[in-house]
């Protein structure tokens, strides 16, 4: 282990739809970020209805460099302060994923820095470590052994690890990723892409549950955060809700007339595997089965609530029963999906019947896809390394390519 006391990383990330750089630095074994830049592709995608994977990448050639450029000037750092600069190899689309791996490449070879390939899901695991000031950074804590939940478009896992960059997969997703079953219920509704965050819009209309995130241990995921998960959608659900309030009867009808309950796949099967691929189906009966005229606003917001109670009940009764099993003294939630507010509550409802656990999410900021989770991860496997190690990373500016199918170890 090599004791020097800073070490700064340059992370890009490029794996679907947003391109994002970000700096990183160390502080008492901490990630501390000191810049995380996003450009979002969500505006050029909508209009396709999902993320079209040549597009992304001619977009994020186009990107990559103002925003990495951004980053290093809003951290204050030049080449000579970077150590080491890091990429997402994989999982994720490849026309996406080579834009920033080869920008990665070029820049390593210039500077002549070693370059570390990250596993997108190990980052998002990551992204729940990270510090966003050095006056906040204190020394870290206990983690193992951790559960991560992760739950992003494309992964449905649940992770156990005894130490960092140490994965045991409890369980995984058979068919649909819980994000991917978000984004498909959505277009069945005729939402706009991405679904997640509109489906859990819509679904908050239906029911408020008391808001409880005392239990939850993340200085920089403040109570502000927790309402503003839908983004800039905040004044439109408030007044969406007033006007359902103002018929309240009218809406209690409709929603118990339309809506049945939804399956809840896999929740006995005595694993921690998950299917989402059944429910989606069942969601499609229930839209196919009632008239036009009656899919009306209501019917699509209970309809969103429903579903999202469906899938939430099972990824909470899994984890619980992981939680029993195992015995975490840590629990993440990691990948895109951990922004959904109903997902926090419940978990932060369920976890204070286990003292010994502590449950940890990540600032919602760095929930959705950004490069300061995956510098986090690379930063604390850069600090395990020797310096003879540090130097043979060197070579991956020439051989490094990106994997779809990465596996995370
Ligand atoms: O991690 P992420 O940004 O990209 C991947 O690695 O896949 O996750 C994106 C996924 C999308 O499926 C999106 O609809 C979903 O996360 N998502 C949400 C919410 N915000 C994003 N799902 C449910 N509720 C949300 N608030
Ligand atoms: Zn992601």
């Amino acid at each position: 282990m090599n004791t020097e006391k800073s070490i700064n990383i340059l992370a890009i990330e490029t794996s679907c739809d947003d391109t994002a750089a970000s700096v990183v630095t160390l502080i008492d074994g901490v990630p501390t970020i000191l810049s995380s830049v996003v450009s979002s592709q969500i505006e050029l995608h909508r209009q396709y209805g999902g993320v079209v994977p040549a597009l992304a990448a001619r977009e994020h050639v186009k990107n990559l460099v103002p925003v990495i450029d951004e980053a290093m000037k809003k951290a204050g750092v030049s080449q000579a302060d970077i150590d080491a600069i890091a990429v997402t190899e994989g999982p994720g689309l490849i026309p996406a994923l080579l834009a920033g791996v080869s920008g990665a490449k070029a820049l390593a070879l210039v500077w002549q820095k070693p370059l570390i390939g990250i596993h997108h899901i190990e980052g998002h695991i990551y992204a729940n470590f990270v510090r966003e000031s050095k006056v906040e950074s204190q020394k870290s804590k206990d983690l193992f052994p951790l559960l991560a939940l992760v739950v992003s478009g494309g992964h449905t896992e649940l992770v156990l690890m005894n130490d960092h960059f140490e994965y045991e997969i409890l369980g995984r997703t058979k068919d649909d990723a819980a994000g991917e079953a978000f984004d498909k219920v959505a277009k069945m509704l005729g939402l706009p892409y991405p679904g997640g965050p509109e489906v859990a819009a819509r679904a908050a209309l239906v029911t408020s549950p008391a808001r409880n995130a005392t239990t939850v241990n993340n200085a920089s995921c403040s109570d502000a955060d927790w309402h503003s998960v839908a983004g800039g959608r905040k004044s439109q659900v408030e007044s969406q809700k007033s006007e359902i309030e103002s018929d309240v009867s009218k809406f209690k009808i409709q929603n118990s007339k339309f809506v049945s309950r939804f399956p809840r796949p896999m929740i006995d099967s005595g694993d921690y595997d998950f299917s989402f691929s059944g429910l989606k189906t069942a969601v499609l009966y229930e839209i196919r089965k009632t008239a036009e005229p009656d899919q009306d606003e209501p019917f699509v917001n209970a309809i969103c609530h429903a579903f999202q109670e469906a899938v939430v009940d099972v990824l909470v009764t899994k984890t619980k029963r992981a939680i029993e099993e195992y015995m975490p003294t840590t629990l993440v939630i990691a990948g895109g999906v951990s922004a959904n507010i109903s997902l926090r509550e419940s978990l932060t409802t369920m976890i204070q019947e286990f003292p010994y656990t502590t449950f940890t999410v990540p600032a919602f900021r760095y929930s959705l896809d950004n490069a300061a989770m995956i510098g986090s991860a690379a930063i604390l496997r850069y600090a395990r390394l020797t310096t003879d190690e540090r130097e043979a990373l060197k070579q991956n500016a020439i051989d490094l390519e990106p994997d779809a199918n990465f596996p995370l170890r």
